[in-house]
């Protein structure tokens, strides 16, 4: 199989939200702290009707209805998670209910966990048994989600929830490029959550701050090098003979907050500097390139004037792929697909995207991290073409901004509380208003004293 990569994708977009500016006033910080110093605009919130099995199983049964697939049609299915409600039972076995409906036991995958990068981790076991002898013609899909709650403080407003399913398999519209992809891996405790009966992290916010930059340098390096070689002895559709940030039509990134992907792109925008890039005007490269890599991601005053030269880049390349993040927070796993469909969805005609490449970059906490590209193909006689995936796209996006219900900051601590409380008690079931719902959404009904969970579709 060639040209393996993504052929569909749902998105779910959580019933709740808090505006940011309000809860920065109820949280009585500097006003601006959270929606100029992070970027951020609103916060999505799940209500206790939403727990992370039903916003997986919402987004791949809306995937089937949506794409027509029938469940027979799917050999894998990978989750992608680091919302745990269970330390044996997967969220993929529960799951299976939509297959097993239709008599479809056999299915390969369960979950992938490592903080935000179990999404990917998902993503590449499926491509990876497309391409492997024991593939046997069908689809695979890869659902990821997460509902990000922090305890109250700092860290609290870079929460947020979300889920999305993708449809992977041959003669995609988006092709994970083959031989470009880059890894760097390493132990740290930057984020994690050693407390198995609490739903927050532990976490040291400006060391994972470090962490994610100095895990996007080396990646970039490394793909970059990569990405030359495997280009130069391939067909060679890239015409100079140096990957920089030009190569790429976006540059999406896994965002914890906006803000980091505006210093990640100008930080990507110093190694060019560093690499002496041909696209980059000969007195910036006079006035930076002596740094090297080794200057202080904590130098601000540095920092400032980076991100002001690559402003443009920025603008072009990265911010269009910011809507879902600032709208809805960060949401752990699918964070960076939410990126990238955010850029597809930018552009009004995918004739503009055919042939063009998408940087992207994974990064999960303790930690794990990868940079891959995509590229945007034009499919022959295929229905899953790029112009129905922006239309499922903005389908999203049309919830985003008219289908949410705004929840007032004191509420915030109320219902995370609750839910905090609540996180392992059974039997439970859920009293917060089912209104809030859309239509055709499966959602959690109760919990029993045996801790099985039961579902339906509203
Ligand atoms: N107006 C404008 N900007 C402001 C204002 C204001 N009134 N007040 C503060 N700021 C700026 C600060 O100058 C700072 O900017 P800088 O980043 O350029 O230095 C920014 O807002 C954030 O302010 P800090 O004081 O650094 O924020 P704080 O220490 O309270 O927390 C943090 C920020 C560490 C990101 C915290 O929210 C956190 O721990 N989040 C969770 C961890 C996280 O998201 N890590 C990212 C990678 S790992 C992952 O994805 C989970």
């Amino acid at each position: 199989p060639s040209s393996i990569g993504i052929l569909a994708c749902e998105l779910y977009i959580p019933s709740i939200y808090v505006d940011q500016s309000s809860l920065e006033a109820y949280d009585n910080v500097s006003k601006g702290k959270y929606t100029i110093g992070l970027g951020q605009k609103r916060m999505a919130l799940c209500s206790d009707h939403e727990d992370i099995c039903s916003l997986c199983l919402t987004v791949l049964s809306r995937l089937l209805d949506e794409t027509g697939v029938n469940p027979q049609e799917i050999g894998r299915l990978d989750v992608g998670t680091e919302t745990l409600v269970d330390k044996a039972k997967s969220i993929k076995t529960v799951l299976m209910q939509l297959f097993v409906e239709h008599g479809n036991t056999a299915v390969e995958g369960v979950d992938n966990m490592n903080a935000c990068y179990g999404g990917t981790a998902a993503i590449f076991n499926a491509i990876h048994w497309i391409e492997s002898s024991f593939w046997d013609g069908r689809y695979a899909i890869v659902v990821m989600g997460d509902i990000a709650v922090y305890a109250k403080g700092n860290a609290r407003p870079t929460g947020g929830a979300g889920a999305c399913a993708l449809l992977i398999g041959p003669n995609a519209p988006l092709v994970f490029e083959p031989g470009c992809r880059s890894t760097h891996m390493t132990n740290v405790y930057d984020f994690y959550k050693p407390n198995l009966s609490s739903p927050y992290p532990v976490v040291d916010g400006h060391l994972s701050v470090q962490c994610y930059t100095s895990a996007l340098d080396t990646c970039y390096t490394q793909y970059c090098t990569k990405a030359r070689t495997h280009i130069e002895s391939h067909s060679g559709t890239v015409s100079t003979d140096e990957i920089n940030l030009s190569t790429f039509i976006g540059i999406v990134f896994h965002t914890p907050y906006v803000k980091l992907t505006q210093k990640s792109l100008a930080r990507l925008y110093l190694n060019d500097i560093v690499r002496n890039c041909s696209y980059l005007p000969s007195n910036v490269i006079e006035k930076y390139q002596y740094l090297g890599m080794c200057a202080g991601s904590d130098d601000k005053d540095l920092e400032r004037e980076l991100i002001q030269l690559s402003q443009e880049l920025y603008e072009q390349k990265t911010l269009p792929g910011l809507y879902f993040s600032q709208n809805m927070g960060n949401m752990y796993t699918p964070s960076v697909y939410y990126s990238l469909f955010s850029f597809l969805s930018s552009k009004p005609d995918a004739e503009q995207l055919y042939g063009q490449r998408i940087l992207l970059f994974s990064y999960g906490s303790g930690l794990a991290s990868s940079m891959y590209s995509l590229v945007c193909q034009k499919v022959q006689e295929s229905r899953f073409t790029l112009t129905q995936l922006q239309k499922s796209i903005r389908r999203a996006r049309h919830i985003l901004d008219h289908e949410r219900t705004e929840l007032a900051p004191d509420l915030i601590d109320k219902l995370l509380t609750e839910r905090e409380k609540n996180d392992h008690k059974v039997p439970f079931v859920p009293s917060q208003p089912i209104e809030i719902l859309k239509l055709g959404d499966i959602y959690l009904k109760s919990i029993d004293k045996n801790y099985r969970r039961f579902y339906e579709k509203f």
